[in-house]
This record gives C-alpha cells, sequence and structure tokens, in this order.
C-alpha cells in the first residue's frame, strides 16, 4: 500500500530555506586541511603545471599563503618539499637536517601565522635519490626497521621545528609507536600523529610526484608497502593497528575511488577520521571542468560533500582555499 500522496518527499526540496534546514551534511572551512608545496630560493612562485592552479612557495613567502588560508577559516595546512635534487641521497639525510626546507618553512609559518596548525609528512620520498618512502637494500626492496628509525628521528626534527601534526605517509610497520614512543620521551606530548592509516598504492599520486620532485626519479613501484586496491578488510587491520601503537587520527587515501573504505572507518572506529583527496583527483576535477565536462564550481563543493557523507571528519584537499571561499559566498 502506498501512503501517496501522504508522504511527498518532494515537500523537502521545495524551497531554498527548506533544503537549507533540512540539510544532512554540510561543508566548512573548518573541514579543510591545505596541502602547500615549499622550493628553495628567494621570492619564488613555481607553478606547478601538472597540477594546475598550484605553486609551491619560497620559505620566504609561505608565511604570507599560510595567512591567506587561516583568514578564510582553514584550520592547518600540510607542508611538503621539493628538495633540491643534489640534496637526495640513499639515506635521505637531508630529512634529519634541521635547517632542511620543511623545518625552515615550519618556523617561517609559525612566525608570521601561529594560529595556523601545521602537519608535516613524515617519509622519505623528497629526500631519497630513488624516490621511495625509505632506505633500500641492494635490490630496491624498502627495508622496514631500519627506516622506521630515521623516520623517528625525522619526526623528532618535524617536532623540534614546530610542527603541530606529524604524519607518517610512509607504510612501514610499527612506525606509528616508534615515533609516540621518540615524541613522548623528548617532552613533544601535544605533538600529535595522523596516521596515514589505509594508503593505497594508487595511480592518482603522479601529479604529487612532479609537484616534490621525485617522478622522475622513481624506480618501480610501492607496491611492497601501499595497499592493494584490491583490499578493504586489510584497511580496518591497518586502522586498528596504527590506532593501538598511538595513532590520534587516521587517514584514508586516496579519496573519492576510496570512499566505500572512508565509510568503514568511520563508522567502525568512531575516531578522527581524514581523508586525502590527491594530486590525480584534483587534476581530473580541473582538465574536466577546463573541457567543459562540468561546472567547475560544483563539481568541487560536490566532491568534497560526498566526503562528508561518507563520514570523514576533515579532508585535505588542494582546492580547500576556493572551496572555502565559495562556501562564504554561498
Ligand atoms: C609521500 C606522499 C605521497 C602523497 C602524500 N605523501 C606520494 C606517494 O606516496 O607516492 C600523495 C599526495 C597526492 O598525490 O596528492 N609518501
Amino acid at each position: 500500500m502506498s501512503s501517496y500522496p501522504a508522504l511527498r518527499m518532494r515537500r523537502a526540496r521545495s524551497a531554498p530555506w527548506m533544503r537549507a534546514m533540512l540539510a544532512e551534511h554540510r561543508l566548512h572551512p573548518s573541514d579543510f586541511i591545505l596541502p602547500m608545496f615549499i622550493c628553495d630560493g628567494q621570492g619564488c612562485e613555481e607553478p606547478i603545471a601538472a597540477l594546475p592552479g598550484v605553486s609551491r612557495w619560497s620559505v620566504d613567502r609561505i608565511g604570507a599563503k599560510a595567512k591567506e588560508a587561516a583568514a578564510l577559516g582553514i584550520p592547518c595546512i600540510a607542508l611538503f618539499p621539493n628538495t633540491p635534487p643534489g640534496l637526495r641521497t640513499e639515506d635521505a639525510r637531508e630529512a634529519l637536517n634541521p635547517d632542511n626546507l620543511i623545518c625552515r618553512a615550519t618556523k617561517a609559518v609559525k612566525d608570521v601565522c601561529p594560529e595556523i596548525g601545521i602537519l608535516t609528512d613524515v617519509a622519505l620520498d623528497p629526500y631519497t635519490a630513488h624516490g621511495h618512502d625509505g632506505i633500500t637494500d641492494g635490490s630496491g626492496y624498502v627495508l622496514n626497521d631500519e627506516t622506521s628509525k630515521i623516520l623517528t628521528d625525522q619526526a623528532l626534527t618535524q617536532a623540534r621545528a614546530g610542527a603541530d601534526i606529524v604524519a607518517p605517509s610512509d607504510m612501514m610497520d610499527g612506525r606509528v609507536a616508534a615515533i609516540r614512543g621518540a615524541l613522548e620521551r623528548e617532552g613533544f606530548v601535544n605533538t600529535a600523529i595522523m596516521a596515514y592509516a589505509a594508503k593505497y598504492a594508487s595511480a592518482f599520486y603522479g601529479p604529487f610526484r612532479d609537484a616534490v620532485g621525485s617522478r622522475g626519479l622513481l624506480k618501480g613501484d610501492k607496491k611492497t608497502y601501499q595497499m592493494d586496491p584490491a583490499n578493504s578488510d586489510e584497511a580496518i587491520r591497518e586502522v586498528a593497528l596504527d590506532l593501538a601503537e598511538g595513532a590520534d587520527m587516521v587517514m584514508v587515501k586516496p579519496g573519492l575511488p576510496y570512499l566505500d573504505i572512508v565509510r568503514r572507518v568511520a563508522e567502525e572506529f568512531r575516531v578522527p577520521t581524514f581523508v586525502y583527496q590527491v594530486s590525480g583527483e584534483y587534476a581530473m576535477l580541473e582538465h574536466a571542468a577546463a573541457a567543459g565536462a562540468g561546472e567547475r564550481d560544483a563539481l568541487i563543493l560536490e566532491m568534497l560533500l560526498a566526503f562528508k557523507r561518507a563520514g570523514a571528519s576533515g579532508i585535505l584537499t588542494y582546492h580547500a582555499m576556493d572551496a572555502a571561499r565559495l562556501i562564504a559566498a554561498a
């Protein structure tokens, strides 16, 4: 028996005020973390061809960009370095240099914009000569425990420079516990860990590797440490492990092709669950909009809303500033 016409679903959609009142999810600038790329030099803005609309900024200019983000209500930025080629080595020692690009950029942002949070990536790919996230044995296999030790020192180096959240993105086993232990020992009790817990070996990272200058260097792929896109239960085990090791927040990455994982993690753990709308997703949207496949602003907001609907607590997105402006203008 139908309840029509007493129940008309379209009543709830009949006017903008009604739709606003009944919306189950909404985007807010505080949902976003803005990834930003740092380059060497003075007074530089280097547009990244693979990421239309995104640039690398030199340390002396990054503070002003962070201020722009803070003024739009964005609570946190994620910093990534394009390490000069001469400083990329087999042992990634530049990652531990307290004066490296990331440490200098972190201090520069703290100086002029102390109100914004700073997240730094813990992984060795911007520092290795071969573009892998860790150090390798002779055959190119990434060594877990040796890498984890370096990552721990890298995280400490970043915390000392002022990073508020360290985010291991390397997928080594046991690194969250190692990093948490070291942070506690050194007194960084309020430095948080956002674990890239379910990070897939994805084809969507290409433009990012251009941005940090590792694309041409990368030998082979990252399939022996990043997750197989075929797997879902494994993501639950990864998240459970990182939480048990002391992660404060977890992340699923990439975003849109992995919304099912975001939903599962959010429902299963009820912990702050972030999602990374990665570089390839950003580029796909920009190219589609430029080709006339859809209206850019609407595409941006619809994709970001999908993450909220799936259960994400927050979104790392290169569209953060545009989205914050669109939300403010709505
Ligand atoms: C490095 C790292 C990557 C991304 C974030 N941190 C690339 C990779 O794992 O190869 C990708 C982000 C993006 O594509 O936007 N460990």
